[in-house]
């Protein structure tokens, strides 16, 4: 895993190209030497982009930058990626992936030999057919990470990064599910990504000094991980360091669901339909599961609609039309039956997975744990802008995230999950025991 959305995705349409040898698209107008180093934003570039694209935009959607040397060309459409065997490969980040990830962490690596070494290895491990042995797992954790909400439905948050976690320390590690007693590894593995991902923003500034210290706490805290199970987990052809820190490749799925829970308190109408939906394909019984996931096209639509709609920030409009709006039927025929993908998404209706062949290598891990996860939540919970002392609805943020680098993560806000029956504890209890 890795880092969030159109985030990557934008990253990904980040070319670096040698100034000297190509005649340069225009951009913006920058200071002698320094180039466009003050305009661009360290956080959130990509909206800048956005804005960039439609001023510098007449002869496509390419525009350049300078900063301060470095030539950058910003290929502003997901479309261009049909190319995506040539322009693949990554740019020169020297602290992300050079000191702070010693050259091994794959999503920076350069398509050389370590990168297509660890692909095969992730391709193995995640392809669609391996990432079905990780389904009884995952189904299993959805049902505890809801016990552990009926604890303290407050920290539905904490409990949904844990759960997340947990599934996939499980699968790359073979870690025993982790429980709230191991919240210290979540924290650290959340640090990880936020540090890496801040450091790959163009301006980003560390010392070498200290971007090495930490490449060598981190490389501790891999082997660590992968130290804890009585069989290592070393891959086939990597080093045992290198497996430590393929396995360290996680992503925040948590944040995607979180995004799902903004995006059903902010629909209520949306919440309803999917659960309608969940309540006839499930009924009230038993638990959803993988076996369902065919004849619930509205859940699937409702995951894809949130995983384009954030953190997408600006996407081509000629794609999805009213891109802030939250619409999973955009996703559905008009039979609401039949899946709809738009053209240039790679078949999958988004982009947040990446392109071509250096697409996410776990998003077939990630599309099952978003979907029995949301599929259990919409079964358990109802969710509600709760009220202020004086009974006003606490409005949740509509546009506000928090920006860790290539990282977007919705800013906090309130949601009360209240259990659609008394009887869910005893019934996840049945299921898990039986
Ligand atoms: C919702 C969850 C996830 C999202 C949105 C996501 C997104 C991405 C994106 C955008 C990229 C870069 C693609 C590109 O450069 O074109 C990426 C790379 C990658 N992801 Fe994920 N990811 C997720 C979860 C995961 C999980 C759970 C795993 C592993 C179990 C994983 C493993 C990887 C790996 C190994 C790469 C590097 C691929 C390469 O550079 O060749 N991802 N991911």
């Amino acid at each position: 895993m890795l880092p969030s959305a159109p985030t990557l995705a934008t990253t990904a349409l980040v070319v670096l190209l040698l100034a000297v040898y190509f005649v340069l698209p225009p951009g913006p107008r920058g200071l002698p030497l320094l180039g466009n180093v003050f305009q661009v934003p360290s956080k959130m570039p990509w909206l800048k982009f956005a804005e960039w694209k439609a001023v510098y935009g007449a002869e496509g959607p390419i525009f350049s930058l300078n900063m301060a040397g470095q030539i950058i060309v910003v290929l502003n459409t997901h479309k261009e990626n049909r190319r995506s065997t040539i322009y693949s490969d990554r740019p020169r980040f020297i602290m992300a992936s050079e000191i702070l990830t010693g050259g091994i962490f794959m999503i920076f690596a350069n398509c050389g030999e370590v990168w297509r070494k660890m692909r095969r290895v992730a391709h193995e491990e995640f392809n669609p057919r391996a990432a079905e042995k990780y389904r009884a797992m995952q189904q299993r954790g959805a049902a505890l990470t809801i016990l552990d909400i009926l604890q303290d439905p407050s920290s539905w948050e904490d409990c949904l990064k844990q759960g997340t976690a947990a599934s996939i320390l499980t699968a790359v590690y073979g870690w025993p599910r982790i429980t709230y007693k191991d919240k210290s590894v979540v924290t650290r593995i959340h640090a990880h990504t936020a540090r890496i991902a801040a450091a790959v923003v163009p301006g980003a500034y560390l010392w070498k000094r200290e971007g090495l210290e930490w490449h060598e706490q981190e490389t501790r805290m891999f082997q660590a991980f992968n130290a804890k199970v009585r069989e290592k987990k070393r891959y086939h052809g990597l080093s045992e360091k290198e497996s430590a820190w393929l396995a360290g490749i996680m992503l925040c799925i948590s944040a995607s669901l979180a995004n799902v829970v903004l995006a059903l308190t902010l629909h209520p109408e949306v919440m309803h339909k999917a659960q309608a939906e969940i309540d006839a394909v499930v009924g009230r019984e038993c638990l959803p599961t993988f076996a369902h996931q065919s004849e619930l096209p509205y859940l699937r639509a409702l995951i894809k609609e949130t995983l384009r709609w954030r953190p997408t920030g600006p996407v081509d409009p000629d794609v999805f039309p009213s891109p802030e709006d939250f619409i999973p039927e955009r996703f559905l025929d008009e039979t609401g039956v039949f899946d709809v993908i738009p053209p240039d998404t790679h078949g999958m209706g988004h982009v947040n997975f990446g392109f071509g062949r250096r697409i996410c290598a776990g998003l077939h891990f990630a599309n099952q744990e978003l979907f029995i996860q949301v599929a259990m939540l919409l079964w358990a919970f109802n969710f509600e802008t709760p009220l202020d002392n004086d009974g006003v609805p606490l409005a949740p943020p509509k546009g506000e995230y928090i920006d860790a680098g290539i990282v977007v993560v919705p800013a906090p806000f309130e949601c009360k999950l209240t259990m659609r029956r008394t009887d869910i504890a005893t019934m996840i209890m049945r299921e898990l025991e039986g």
